[in-house]
């Protein structure tokens, strides 16, 4: 696995939005992090469980932004929203169901592949929406 770090080609020059990108990769490194220092179960849940619900809550965030600006790929970007709400939910009881055997590495990675390539690719569709709609802001 590789750690992921912000980097500014992720902005999509709408300040909330980058805000939750970061705290979403910094969640997944404290989960990370957690676990290597051999953290108990307890926290690990407790923070996977803040990855679950802050995931949820940007996601309501953006699509707002997306119905303000007019997005036509609305539908489609939202059904993909579900599927890692619903793939997270699964990882969420899986670590329940059996903490010891959780695999945080491949967690790590299945959040961080789909963190980077969701927002590189499918995000990005928005920026020039934003931009018509006056809602862009600037890149950092
Ligand atoms: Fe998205």
């Amino acid at each position: 696995m590789t750690l992921l770090r912000w980097r500014a080609s992720m902005s999509l020059g709408v300040p909330t939005i980058d805000a939750d990108h970061k705290h979403l990769i910094e969640i997944l490194n404290r989960l990370h992090f957690l676990k290597l220092a051999g953290d108990d179960s307890g926290s690990l849940g407790n923070v996977l469980g803040e990855l679950v619900e802050y995931t949820r809550n940007h996601f309501t965030r953006e699509e707002a932004l997306m119905r303000r600006c007019g997005f036509p790929g609305f539908a489609h970007h939202r059904q993909q929203h579900q599927a890692i709400c619903d793939a997270l939910a699964d990882f969420h009881l899986a670590f329940y169901t059996d903490p010891a055997g959780f695999d945080m590495a491949a967690f790590y990675d299945f959040v961080a592949d789909w963190l980077l390539v969701h927002v590189m690719r499918e995000d990005m569709k928005l920026r020039p929406h934003l931009v018509k709609a006056g809602l862009f802001a600037n890149a950092g």
